[in-house]
């Protein structure tokens, strides 16, 4: 089959790990008669140099017609980048929000998974990893505290700076049942994670989470405070199946998930709206540090094409050998420097995608 993938390999190291995931892909619809045709969109800081906009509605209508999103990443160091001091609205990140909210794309699903080989990159003890974790983190990701109204302003001569946090109880629903679906077809135990305590949005949370939970017996509910599972992430990661948060406690707890993987260049993302489509992108940022030097890791862009795979395309099997491609470089020694320590084999990022590309057979 044909399938048509808007490619947006954005800024930093986003050009490079996007390559990664093409020779993936491409590899995949060699060896299984798929044809992956890619249109490319200019997006974050690059769109700006371009179009003095992060995002065009050129842009946006392409990737609306195509059939899912394949996306690098967005954005140079922040608070010292050409694209910093401009307004919000015209900063490489604005592009991103405005895609995922042009795209309907409210929920982020955020796996993370401790590979055995990567036990040694887990900052955990030993007797914390126990017998290691896999939990996803399913994310709000078109409301909340990246949508609401904000301004700066001096008020009775105080500059002050507002963000608002809003949620409607269609908004929470809607990731709710997401989040209970996947759990259904996994462990079967859902952590809602609010700061009840405090926030109003929260108290409604809560409230819609627990409506919700009534439609799926079969899977136990239970809350958290948002510190509280901060804490609990490096206390007893095992603990968790699914969590289901809102937009900005999902950015924050999702870093520190991935970093329990071993790096954040392993944790993939998908974020989807009510259908199949989706964008699939790494959790992790542009790391313009890193940018050009061919040493950035593709696997968490890799195993998002794989994501891609799996959710937009039904491609199951497809998924399951890019994702044993993956594991089994990894069993055989192989370490972008992200990952790496004594004893192993380093590898640059076009040698890793090689490497997976060849165990595609
Ligand atoms: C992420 C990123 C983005 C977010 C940034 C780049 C706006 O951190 O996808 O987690 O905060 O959502
Ligand atoms: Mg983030």
């Amino acid at each position: 089959m044909n399938y048509n993938i808007a490619v947006i390999p954005g800024d930093g190291i986003g050009p490079e790990i996007i390559g990664e995931a093409r020779k993936i892909l491409d590899k995949v619809g060699a060896v299984y008669h798929h044809l992956f045709d890619y249109t490319e969109v200019l997006m974050g800081g690059i769109s700006i140099d371009t179009y003095g906009v992060p995002l065009t509605d050129e842009a946006l209508e392409t990737a609306k017609n195509s059939d899912s999103v394949l996306l690098g990443a967005v954005g140079g160091n922040v608070g010292n980048s050409k694209w910093y001091d401009v307004a919000p609205n015209l900063r490489p990140e604005a592009g991103l929000l405005a895609i995922r909210k042009g795209l309907n794309l409210f929920a982020n699903i955020r796996p993370a998974y401790l590979y055995k080989e990567l036990a040694d990159a887990c900052p955990l003890k030993k007797e914390i990893i126990g017998d290691g974790f896999d939990m996803v983190i399913m994310r709000e990701l078109t409301g909340g505290l990246y949508f609401g109204d904000r301004y700066t302003k001096e008020v009775d001569g105080v500059m002050t700076a507002v963000d608002t946090l809003t949620y409607n109880e269609n908004e929470i629903r809607r990731i709710a049942v997401k989040a209970f679906d996947i759990a259904m077809k996994r462990k079967k135990q859902v952590i809602s994670v609010d700061k009840a305590n405090v926030l109003d949005s929260s108290r409604l949370w809560r409230k819609v989470v627990e409506e919700v939970a009534q439609d799926y017996p079969e899977v136990t509910l239970n809350h958290m405070l948002v510190d509280n599972c901060a804490m609990q992430l490096v206390m007893n990661p095992g603990q968790f199946d699914v969590i289901l948060t809102e937009n900005m406690f999902g950015d924050i707890l999702s870093d520190e998930a991935s970093m329990i993987t071993g790096s954040i260049g392993m944790l993939s993302s998908a974020s989807m709206n009510e259908s199949k489509f989706g964008m699939y992108e790494p959790s992790h940022g542009s790391a313009p540090d890193i940018a050009g030097k061919n040493i950035a890791n593709p696997i968490a862009t890799i195993l998002s094409a794989a994501m891609m795979l799996r959710y937009s395309f039904d491609l199951d099997k497809e998924a399951d050998v890019v994702e044993a491609a993956v594991e089994q470089v990894l069993k055989e020694g192989y370490r972008t420097g992200d990952i790496y320590s004594d004893g192993f084999k380093k590898v640059s990022t076009t040698e890793m995608g090689d490497l997976i590309a060849e165990r595609i057979i």
